[in-house]
């Protein structure tokens, strides 16, 4: 059984004391988090120790936007996997089409990163989708299918629950327009087989793939309802305590 996963990236938004009432807020009008789905707030660095203070004993889950390929050393301005594990994270997205994009990141560098939060214990949430001329020329699934194996390569995680891998159309990402519930269904699939591929089917069958790119109250449980779609990353409608809020319960619903 996959638990549904809602996932929260706030990106470069919020300022630490911001966050502190943003999740007070959060838990206040959330109450004890009911079984059957999983929330997670992904927020910037500076924000993580804030996030450990605030939901500890919540049940509700934090992570990184990113992690170092590194594991220590001298590399100026990285942030070390096992410094976030250390704060009690869970969760690091890594290879978002936003560091592919504007700082090169290409899918062996995403891989090095996936190693170096499995080792530190995290949950990588591997991110992949296609640009819109790709879509245009029909060749989505194929270059999303080269583009995951290329950044799980030589990715070994121990158990199904610590991989998660997010398909964001770059197209979709900010810009209002969602994939079709069908498009995100086939790509998940799709990414379902790539797994069953490289880690066995009986593996596959517990990773949870996600979709992200504009995912909103009106539009979640319609791509919820793919039966290989495990839940959502979710970038604006992931700030509003009410939006996340009322997608965590579309998912708690499912
Ligand atoms: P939006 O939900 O703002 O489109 O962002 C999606 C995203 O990039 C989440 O990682």
């Amino acid at each position: 059984m996959r638990t549904p996963l809602v996932a929260g990236n706030w990106k470069m938004h919020k300022t630490p004391s911001e966050a502190r009432v943003w999740f007070n807020e959060f838990l206040d009008e959330l109450g004890p988090m009911p079984e059957g789905a999983e929330a997670a707030i992904l927020p910037s660095f500076p924000l993580l120790p804030v996030a450990a203070e605030e939901l500890a004993g919540s049940g509700v889950f934090f992570g990184a936007q990113d992690v170092s390929a590194h594991d220590w050393g001298a590399y100026t301005g990285e942030v070390s996997a096992y410094q976030v594990a250390d704060l009690g994270a869970k969760y690091a997205i890594v290879g978002h089409s936003e560091r592919r994009k504007y700082w090169k990141e290409a899918s062996s560098l995403v891989a090095e990163k996936a190693k170096r939060a499995l080792e530190a214990g995290l949950v990588p949430i591997v991110c992949v989708g296609e640009e819109l001329e790709v879509r245009e020329r029909g060749e989505a699934i194929p270059f999303v299918v080269d583009q995951l194996k290329a950044s799980l390569e030589g990715v070994r995680p121990e158990r199904p629950e610590g991989l998660v891998v997010a398909y964001e159309p770059v197209w979709a990402i900010g810009t209002g327009k969602t994939a079709t519930a069908g498009d995100a269904e086939a790509m998940a699939e799709a990414i379902r087989s790539v797994l069953a591929e490289l880690f066995g089917p009986e593996f596959a069958e517990e990773v949870r793939v996600l979709y992200g790119g504009s995912i909103k109250p009106e539009n979640f449980a319609e791509i919820l309802a793919g039966p290989n779609v495990d839940g959502g990353l979710v970038g604006g409608a992931s700030l509003k305590v009410d939006s996340f809020l009322s997608l965590v319960k579309t998912a708690l619903n499912r």
